[in-house]
């Protein structure tokens, strides 16, 4: 009999996105790493490294790139102290995109699912339930959608009724209202999908892209986000994020 790629007993590896260069930050990026800026109380990338933990991934490979990068290590060393069994580390040359950036991930991901989380994605939920989904899944893979006031910032999924068609990256005219936020699930063959690539016009090999050849599969699952979520790219979504840590830390004993 063919194997059958099994789901439950391989424990989920998590990736964390923190390279590029952060130019639509600068002058805050101009010394040091985006990720390494202040949300509210904390560094930016405590909070996707703090939500992998709380969905149960504790093995986790960070990619950063540009400045200060030896300030991950300093910062989060083995990632003990953030209830992590053990952080690895890659650099990422230049800003050749989020799918670029994967790549470095492969020897790392070996046989297991990844769940990967871009680097200034902060959001509240606990994701433990859509892992397990995840889990469950024979093959493909996985994202999570927000209903946003501007799409036309973001990967804006395209549906046929509930069914998701298409992903179009930063469209003029977003054909709904809905963000692809920056987490992700696959299964071993993002890889090849991603090795497969060409880069798109701005240079870059595009997570879009890899998204719509497993929609081609037929293999693109989604769920929608219910609590709140903040990409922190922008003078504006940096301060927003802020914001919404603040309103948690309020509410907490
Ligand atoms: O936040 C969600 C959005 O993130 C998605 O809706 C888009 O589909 C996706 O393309 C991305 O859009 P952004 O324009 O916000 O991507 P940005 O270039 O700001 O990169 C987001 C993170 O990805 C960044 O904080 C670190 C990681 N990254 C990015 C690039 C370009 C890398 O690790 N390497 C890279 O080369």
């Amino acid at each position: 009999m063919a194997p059958v790629e099994s789901a439950g007993p391989v424990a989920l590896k998590g990736i964390v996105l923190a390279g590029g260069l952060g130019s639509r930050l600068r002058p805050l990026t101009k010394v040091t790493n985006k990720h390494l800026l202040p949300v509210y109380d904390r560094p930016m990338i405590y909070y996707p490294l703090e939500t992998l933990r709380r969905a149960g991934v504790r093995e986790i490979m960070l990619v950063t790139g540009g400045n200060s990068a030896g300030d991950f290590l300093r910062l989060l060393g083995n990632g003990a102290e953030l209830g992590l069994d053990q952080i690895y580390y890659a650099y990422q040359e230049g800003e050749r995109g989020i799918a670029d950036a994967l790549r470095l991930c492969e020897h790392f991901a070996g046989d297991h699912r990844i769940v990967v989380i871009l680097g200034d994605n902060i959001l509240q939920d606990d994701l433990s339930p859509v892992v397990a989904k995840f889990e469950a899944q024979p093959s493909g893979a996985r994202i999570l959608l927000k209903e946003v006031a501007d799409p036309r910032r973001f990967g804006v999924p395209v549906f046929d009724g509930e069914r998701l068609v298409a992903i179009e990256e930063k469209p003029a005219h977003p054909k709904s209202t809905y963000a692809v936020t920056g987490v992700y699930m696959f299964d071993r063959r993002v890889f090849d999908f991603v090795s497969g690539l060409q880069p798109s016009q701005r240079g870059e090999l595009e997570i879009a892209d890899v998204h719509n050849r497993y929609i081609r599969d037929g293999d693109l699952y989604y769920d929608v986000l219910t609590g709140p979520w903040s990409d922190a790219g922008t003078f504006e979504s940096l301060f927003r994020a802020g914001e919404l840590v603040a309103r948690q830390r309020a509410r907490e004993p």
